[in-house]
């Protein structure tokens, strides 16, 4: 097969696209998706400050050197979540991503500085692992955010993760996350940031191909607490949806954000205070990350 940009050989075929590239036509491919969603949805402009969320994984390795190189004012935050060795392999990759850039890199570890351990919490609290780790990284990155004055905040979340989540949410009927669902979360405080998603039209595969051909190195490994979320599951329908019908992921979530969406409503007048404890914006007298804290004092 013959690549559709430069007609050499293609070593990628996307059969999404109905297309074939070579090296290096997919990196100017990738490369345009991403300036585009960026400029399509007002994601941020070349002079605003950027927190990149990096986990080591495909998806965040590549946004973070695809912003590098395109020039945004890239600041990459990771936060080590405790979980064993997962969690020092994915730190050692990171760093040496970083050291080998020279691209600045906060990190953040939960055990050493908040002696959250979230293992523990779940056990206490009867509650998912992954729902724990998801209220503590939303605290950190809006407080980092808030700490260092960045603009606003990137994540690496691809197609894949945001069609499951779609599907997640209508399977459930989540109204207020359907109407909430987009690769842009709006400001909605001034201690709380914008949150975007540039990479919402790439598929994980297509990550991959970007990290390979780069020679980025990233960690190949899930979190180990992911093994039977219903995340995975809802992933593996999709693919197999996409394997028969290709294309299937990317109708369901653009066709969605164009003509779904726009039906639900967000949940309105929820009044925001601030922490009891910490100060930082929250629904309730004390936000969840102080809460978390508190509960962590009493089991260790
Ligand atoms: Fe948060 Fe796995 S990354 S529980
Ligand atoms: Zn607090």
């Amino acid at each position: 097969m013959k690549c559709i940009r430069c007609k050499k050989k293609a070593v990628i075929t996307l059969k999404r696209h109905n297309a074939a590239f070579c090296a290096e036509c997919f990196l100017h491919y990738y490369r345009n998706q991403v300036l585009k969603n960026i400029q399509k949805n007002k994601m941020f402009k070349k002079d605003d400050r950027v927190l990149v969320v990096v986990s080591g994984g495909k998806d965040s390795m590549a946004l973070w050197d695809v912003l590098a190189k395109e020039g945004y004012n890239v600041v990459a935050m990771y936060i080590n979540l405790g979980i064993g060795e997962y969690s020092n392999r994915s730190q050692k990759v990171v760093e040496n991503f970083a050291k080998k850039n020279n691209l600045p890199l906060i990190v953040k570890n939960i055990k050493e500085e908040f002696g959250l351990d979230i293992y523990k919490l779940s056990k206490t609290l009867k509650r998912s692992p992954c729902s724990v780790c998801g209220t503590i990284k939303r605290y950190l990155f809006n407080k980092v955010a808030y700490d260092n004055g960045f603009s606003v905040i990137a994540t690496g979340h691809n197609l894949d993760d945001e069609a499951a989540t779609l599907l997640g949410n209508i399977l459930n009927w989540g109204e207020s996350y359907l109407a909430r669902q987009g690769p842009v979360l709006p400001q909605t405080h001034p201690e709380t940031y914008k949150k975007v998603k540039p990479l919402y039209t790439l598929t994980e595969k297509e990550n991959m191909y970007y990290v390979l051909l780069n020679k980025i190195e990233f960690l190949h490994e899930e979190c180990p607490y992911s093994v039977g979320a219903r995340s995975i599951l809802y992933k593996e329908l999709l693919n197999e949806l996409e394997e028969k019908s290709p294309g299937t992921k990317q109708r369901f979530l653009i066709g969605f954000l164009e003509n779904g969406k726009k039906h639900f409503k967000e949940v309105e007048n929820i009044e925001l205070k601030e922490c009891k404890t910490c100060g930082h914006v929250t629904t309730t007298e004390e936000c969840s990350f102080c809460r978390l804290t508190k509960v962590s004092n009493t089991v260790s």
